[in-house]
């Protein structure tokens, strides 16, 4: 067992390491039954919701996607497979995983509460980073088992009013192409979330050269003609109206998440929907992300951007050192250690990680 101490986190304070803008480089959606292509066929566009409107709306008939089952890395391997198909050039990438992997590990620095199990395996010349899939259903079930305060909604229904937010917010085409009707009936929308567009991104931290998968939410506008510039992805979120100091805390450590994710995947423009206690939508706000950092600095300063990017870069090398045969690792962090684990629980192979389909694509070429 080694581990990596998170803790103190000033010896990763200071001016930021080198970072390499994320490129998208391929794509996947779920359709409406969330079956997978390799299109783009669950790209939504950003178009102002009505402000007014209560996010609860429709949660008797939200259609919400099981997620029981264990994916590991399979919709990202698929695509792959297809990219190097296409190219006839192999992902040389040194990390591949979800961009929630990263996150969870670029946070690790502020945020103390949230513990972590991933598996990684080492397959020719780079790293699989997955969820560990009993411990996310573990921590889940026990989430569920925690009483909310009294009189405060549940936790499905405000999971739902994020959701319901971003049927308020979508739509199926660009503006100019888009009917009236279309954006006037999103209001009545049943609310679905096994539609997904992800993004395949070939990104860099530190040294460490990553390719990260993750749904992106909308586009501003359009996709460039130029596929080397940067695209203008808007995620979207929402969050408790800010009354007091005590809130502005809580919205300036949710920022340190918004900030992460999107950062990870290039997603320059992030619209946070803000609704009362009881879920009436009451405003929104556009942020770029790459203001948040410096926004958050001058407010209650409780995260620091660059640490965060210094911590993943130091984490990745470290990362890379450690994970130098094959078999099963457990990357672990437990709730508000001051370490991150890691050993190896099997002692070959790459355990469920990698698909047949994929090892064979490799192995065959
Ligand atoms: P909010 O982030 O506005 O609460 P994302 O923002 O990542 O695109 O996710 C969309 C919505 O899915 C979230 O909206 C939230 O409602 C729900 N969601 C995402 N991750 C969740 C989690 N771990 N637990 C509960 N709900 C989650
Ligand atoms: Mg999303
Ligand atoms: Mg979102």
């Amino acid at each position: 067992m080694s581990n990596f101490a998170i803790q103190p986190v000033s010896r990763f304070a200071g001016s930021s390491a080198a970072i390499r803008r994320p490129k998208e480089i391929a794509y996947f959606s779920y359709d409406d039954d969330h079956v997978f292509h390799l299109d783009e066929r669950s790209l939504r566009y950003y178009y102002p919701p009505n402000l007014g409107v209560d996010l609860s709306k429709g949660f008797d008939t939200f259609q919400q996607l099981d997620d029981t089952a264990d994916d590991h890395l399979d919709g990202l391997l698929k695509t792959i497979i297809d990219l190097e198909q296409r190219t006839g050039t192999k992902c040389t990438a040194e990390v591949v995983t979800w961009r929630g992997m990263m996150t969870k590990i670029m946070a690790a620095p502020f945020d103390n509460m949230s513990g972590f199990e991933m598996n990684a395996t080492r397959f020719q010349d780079s790293i699989f980073i997955e969820e560990n899939h009993e411990h996310k259903l573990e921590s889940r079930k026990q989430q569920h088992a925690q009483p909310s305060r009294r009189g405060a909604p549940s936790q499905d229904l405000m999971s739902f009013w994020g959701y319901k937010f971003e049927t308020l917010s979508l739509i199926p085409d660009q503006w100019d192409s888009t009917s009236r009707e279309v954006i006037e009936t999103r209001e009545n929308m049943v609310v679905n979330n096994y539609a997904q567009y992800c993004s395949v991104v070939k990104t860099g931290i530190g040294k460490a050269r990553m390719l990260i998968g993750g749904e992106v939410d909308a586009l501003w506008d359009c996709k460039p003609d130029n596929r080397d510039d940067p695209i203008n992805w808007v995620e979207l979120k929402t969050s408790a109206e800010i009354a007091n100091d005590k809130d502005t805390l809580k919205y300036e450590r949710k920022l340190l998440k918004f900030w992460i994710q999107s950062f990870l995947l290039g997603v320059p423009k992030i619209i946070v929907g803000f609704r009362s206690q009881n879920g009436i939508l009451q405003r929104f706000e556009e942020l770029e992300t790459k203001n948040i950092p410096g926004m958050v600095k001058r407010g209650k300063g409780i995260w620091d951007g660059n640490l965060c990017i210094n911590f993943t870069a130091a984490f990745l090398d470290w990362l890379k050192q450690t994970i130098t045969t094959d078999g099963v690792w457990r990357i672990r962090r437990r709730e508000r250690s001051p370490v991150i684990e890691i050993f190896r629980n099997e002692e070959s192979g790459c355990g469920d990680i990698l698909s047949p389909e994929f090892i064979e694509w490799r192995n065959s070429r």
